[in-house]
């Protein structure tokens, strides 16, 4: 199945803010049968990576279930289980409860079941500067544009942003880089397209206007590298991002380790221009 969103084409290889307003018909994008399913062994196995919540984050988290209900048709919590629990096992995407705490945005609670190389435990109560501050050049480039954009949320408008990594595992559920990265090195060049894959968060983020708070969803698509086969427009356009990224995209999403792969993807599909002419 190729991607329902192809980020790279219209960002590149550079980090962006790309926030764009979508209907509220356009919200949460569905398409998983049995999203429960998933989560729940995750949160019975490893509850301290996919799950946290701070203590005053039980509105906010009523309000995200109300939020999600309404556009479900549902209605009502499962007993004992805190509201963004049970709003998080009806959706494929994972839920950010994000709530200004002494005037600073911080993440109060959290459904985090499909990690791109975090965890719940160690993002919870984090501010927006301190979640980013791993990014290279965040602060400097979009920390205050992040924090306006929060502040100036109306609770009318719903927010949605894209970004692309490559990676060497179809799982959704990755807290940890190591044990993925330690396999690189024994995938031969001949296999890349299928054991490489174009991993996409799809975001959004919205107002809650009772409680104030703002909810962050992150929902993951990905699909192997041999998918662009199918658009030879989203291939080339793939190929200009991964030679044209920038040292801080590439650095920050460890493309290094995959060059000679994704060289060698490229290369046999007649994209032959090589990084060594960079
Ligand atoms: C809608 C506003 C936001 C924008 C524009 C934004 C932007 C970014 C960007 C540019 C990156 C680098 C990777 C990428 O290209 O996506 C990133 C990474 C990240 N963001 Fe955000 N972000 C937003 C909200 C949030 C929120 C609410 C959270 C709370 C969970 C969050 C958590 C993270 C984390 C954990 C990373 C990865 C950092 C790491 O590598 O450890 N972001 N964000």
């Amino acid at each position: 199945m190729s991607l329902p969103h192809s980020p790279w084409v219209e960002a590149g290889g550079d980090f962006a803010i790309g926030l764009r307003p979508i209907p509220a018909a356009a919200w949460l994008e569905g398409g998983e049968d049995d999203p429960a399913g998933r989560k729940d062994p995750l949160i019975a196995k490893s509850p301290a990576i996919v799950w946290g919540e701070t203590p005053g984050s039980r509105p906010g988290q009523a309000e995200v279930l109300a939020l999600i209900d309404a556009v479900r048709g549902q209605q009502g919590g499962e007993a004992g289980l805190p509201p963004l629990l049970a709003a998080a096992r009806r959706v494929p995407d994972d839920l950010c409860l994000m709530e200004p705490r002494d005037g600073v945005w911080r993440l109060t609670a959290l459904s985090l079941c499909a990690p791109s190389f975090f965890t719940a435990e160690a993002a919870l109560g984090r501010s927006l500067a301190e979640l980013h501050a791993p990014v290279d050049g965040f602060a400097a480039r979009f920390g205050g544009r992040l924090e306006r954009v929060f502040a100036g949320l109306r609770p009318d408008l719903i927010l949605e942003r894209r970004n692309w990594t490559v990676v060497n595992t179809d799982a959704l559920f990755t807290p940890d880089s190591a044990p993925i990265r330690a396999e690189i090195p024994y995938i031969p060049v001949q296999e890349a397209g299928r054991a490489l894959h174009l991993r996409v968060e799809r975001q959004t983020l919205r107002r809650l206007p009772a409680t104030g708070g703002a909810l962050f969803t992150i929902r993951i698509w990905r699909a192997p590298l041999e998918t662009l086969d199918q658009d030879p427009e989203r291939l080339a356009a793939f190929a200009r991002a991964w030679r044209g990224a920038t040292a801080e995209f590439r650095n920050y999403k460890g493309f290094a380790s995959y060059d000679t792969l994704v060289e060698g993807f490229l290369r046999a599909r007649g994209e032959s221009y090589s990084v060594n002419e960079v």
